[in-house]
């Protein structure tokens, strides 16, 4: 197991040694520092100098993850092999964007095609991506980061919770006639989506439409898309070996592409791959995702922090944060190994986060004075693609400014005023944000929530733990309805649901 490694305990000694140290002294020390623990990669530069680590920490962190065998995992990812166990499939996102799949070169060449008539009619004007987790969160990440590029003549729209405020509030202002609904689930059995699906159904047929002419579905499922009545000739298909969380370049994206075009559709899936390369053949030490999941490593099994924040300076990411949220703690939040033994370790931290400056008048007083130790990504980008009156430039000052602050912190006679600095951070700089550079940064995440689950000898990509509240939820609808009787000795939810009915 991870803790009985010789590399895990090495760490541990070399961890007594490090934290003691402060930032500040380990750049009087070393005047290069900033442009030392630095790399690049795939349009991406990574300033990783304002962590607690020395290089020494660097070579012990990359000599555990070579012992934990994590080039051979990267190696059996890439091949295709059936790396996630317990379901006993691949996990071959990278295929989606290798550019070498015959089916996927398919899937998007009929993605292309709909798209570009689609863009070039003036029927359809709103267009609803129905689908939720990893059905949604990509999507809607994806054309909010992209909204620049997108055809600004449409409306995009995405349902998600089953609340049915969500359609309703969604739908109030759109016609249904110029209307396309894309269903958008893996398994076509989602109860959310199905239900919004539904709904969406009904208000098109109210309006004595045609369902065919405003459905498209995006489904492994061609059974349940068929039973479900849309034609299958306006489904876009992908495999099973494309985990929910991992989809959103695959035709779950179909709205992205309808937003930005095939072109640059392509170019954000260049970015993805370029990332995949740099991934797969940069050695470990200046590799960006590696290092990325190393020092996740090193700050929850090392430092016992709970929590990572991730603080895009870019308006268009604002919800990059909710985007990998599933994308990391769906992942890993994992407690037995992919031998099924429980760990003894913490695994997957929380991730969180807002876009700056938002966050600073926010959260940001616990980061810099609480008690916790809350390590940071900061994202900024060199250039913006709105330029308002030097506003750029108050924005990245702000980034520099936060990240420096943590860092070193401020003495004061007033302890209220004290800044104990020392307070690790990342710093991800890119030119501008662009498709490519989205991809980047998407595949950059996978792949560090990847390094971590090989650290911690988890499998990252199946998520029984969504199970049971589905099943239990089956279970209580009837009750809430009167239907049938709950048999539970659970009194606390029996006496839920009588309020609820009122009885
Ligand atoms: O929440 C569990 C989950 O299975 C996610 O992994 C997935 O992204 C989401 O539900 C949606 O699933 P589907 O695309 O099959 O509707």
């Amino acid at each position: 197991m991870l803790t009985d490694r010789e590399t895990y305990l090495a760490l541990e000694k070399h961890f007594e040694e490090i934290r003691p140290l402060h930032l500040r002294a380990l750049f009087a020390e070393d005047p290069a520092r900033g442009e030392r623990f630095a790399a690049e990669g795939a349009g991406l530069y990574l300033d990783y100098s304002k962590h607690r680590v020395t290089t020494e920490t660097i070579g012990r962190l990359a000599a555990l993850a070579g012992d934990c065998g994590l080039r051979a995992r990267i190696d059996a990812m890439f091949r295709g092999d059936r790396i996630n166990v317990t379901e006993n499939r691949a996990a071959w996102h990278t295929q989606l964007r290798a550019g070498t799949n015959p089916d996927v070169e398919a899937v998007l060449a009929r993605m292309a095609g709909f798209a570009t008539r689609l863009r070039a009619q003036s029927q359809i004007r709103n267009v609803v991506n129905i689908g939720i987790g990893g059905s949604d969160l990509g999507p809607v990440m994806a054309y909010e980061a992209l909204r620049h590029y997108s055809k600004r003549e449409f409306t995009f729209r995405f349902v998600s919770n089953v609340d049915g405020t969500d359609f309703a509030e969604c739908t109030r202002d759109l016609h249904p006639e110029e209307t396309l609904f894309i269903v958008a689930s893996k398994t076509f059995t989602t109860q959310e989506t199905m239900a919004n699906a539904e709904a969406a159904r009904q208000w098109v047929k109210a309006a004595n439409l045609p369902v065919a002419e405003h459905f498209v579905a995006v489904s492994t499922a061609e059974t349940e898309v068929r039973k479900f009545g849309i034609d299958t000739a306006n489904m876009f298909g992908f495999w099973d070996w494309v985990g929910g969380r991992y989809s959103m370049d695959s035709a779950i994206g179909l709205s992205t592409m309808i937003a930005i075009g095939p072109e640059s559709f392509r170019e954000m899936l260049a970015g993805f791959r370029a990332m995949d390369e740099h991934f797969r053949t940069a050695p470990f030490e200046q590799n960006l995702p590696v290092l990325m999941g190393l020092l996740a490593v090193w700050y929850v099994n090392f430092f016992g922090c709970e929590t990572i924040a991730v603080l895009p300076y870019d308006q268009y990411l604002k919800r990059f944060p909710a985007y990998l949220q599933q994308l990391t703690m769906e992942s890993n939040g994992k407690r037995v190994t992919r031998d099924g033994v429980p760990v003894k370790y913490q695994t997957g931290p929380v991730y969180w986060g807002e876009p700056g400056t938002n966050g600073q008048h926010s959260f940001y007083q616990l980061i810099h004075q609480g008690t916790r130790l809350i390590p940071c990504d900061f994202i900024g980008f060199i250039e913006t693609l709105n330029p308002v009156d030097g506003q750029h430039d108050l924005l990245m000052a702000n980034v520099f400014a936060q990240s420096k602050a943590l860092a070193f912190g401020q003495d004061s006679a007033e302890p209220h005023r004290v800044f104990p600095g020392n307070r690790p951070s990342s710093t991800i700089l890119a030119q501008r944000l662009t498709p490519a550079i989205l991809g980047a940064l998407v595949a950059l995440y996978e792949h560090s929530v990847f390094t971590q689950a090989a650290v911690w000898e988890i499998n990252p990509f199946d998520q029984f733990g969504v199970e049971l509240g589905k099943v239990l939820a089956k279970q209580v609808l009837p009750a809430l309805r009167g239907e049938a009787e709950l048999k539970d000795p659970d009194s606390s939810t029996l006496a839920l649901i009588r309020r609820y009915r009122g009885k």
